[in-house]
């Protein structure tokens, strides 16, 4: 089987200067230097309705067609999110729940998850809601490293790296591992 995974990004945060959307650039850079092709989905430039069974009874919309066209034919989403009120943001919410319905896109793909925010844990609580809701859909997501960016105004240089090399060498542990675990699953799963 083709070693090349195709890979997605995805920031849960719509904002312009989002520090999420930093460590997801981090991270895509780890994955192009591992030989992969990242295609970015921009939530703030989808513009995905808020979901309602009535909008989709009469048809996805075609910025929902979109997302779940480019997730369906990945092999990896890479998720970066901040924590809001100790979960996930309710854009990102709201798009797995698009991916989630009539038929699960998400089933069977590998999610490497990780996020950064203002505050001392780093979206700690807001991953471990991540992991439930992923695990409700199929999605395998590496039990360890786990990558929480703390304290975000003063985590990131001039250059939009992390200052803390340790937790920019856990970002790398966690890509590599988890196109490991990418390919295992996809072998388990392409009958
Ligand atoms: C509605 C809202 C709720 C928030 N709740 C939390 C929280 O529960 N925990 C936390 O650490 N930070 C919280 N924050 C602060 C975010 O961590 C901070 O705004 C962060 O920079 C957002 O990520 P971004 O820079 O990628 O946009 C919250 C921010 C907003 C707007």
């Amino acid at each position: 089987m083709d070693d090349k995974l195709k890979v997605v990004a995805i920031s849960g945060s719509l904002r312009q200067d989002s520090y999420n959307k930093k460590a997801l650039r981090i991270v895509a850079r780890f994955a192009t230097e591992e030989g992969m092709n990242i295609e970015e989905i921009d939530l703030k430039r989808l513009v995905l309705p808020i979901y309602d069974a009535d909008i989709e009874s009469l048809g996805f919309p075609v910025s929902v067609e979109n997302i779940r066209k480019i997730v369906q034919s990945s092999d990896v989403i890479l998720i970066a999110s901040p924590e809001y009120n100790h979960s996930v943001t309710g854009a990102l919410k709201n798009a797995i729940d698009w991916l989630s319905t009539k038929i699960n896109i998400l089933d069977g793909k590998t999610a490497v998850i990780f996020g950064a925010s203002t505050g001392p844990f780093g979206t700690l609580r807001s991953q471990m809601h991540l992991r439930q809701i992923l695990a409700a859909l199929n999605v395998f997501v590496l039990p360890q490293p786990q990558v929480y960016i703390r304290f975000a105004k003063e985590a990131f240089d001039d250059d939009d790296n992390l200052v803390d090399t340790k937790l920019q060498n856990q970002l790398k542990e966690l890509i590599v591992k988890s196109f490991g675990l990418a390919r295992l699953t996809r072998s388990l799963i392409t009958k």
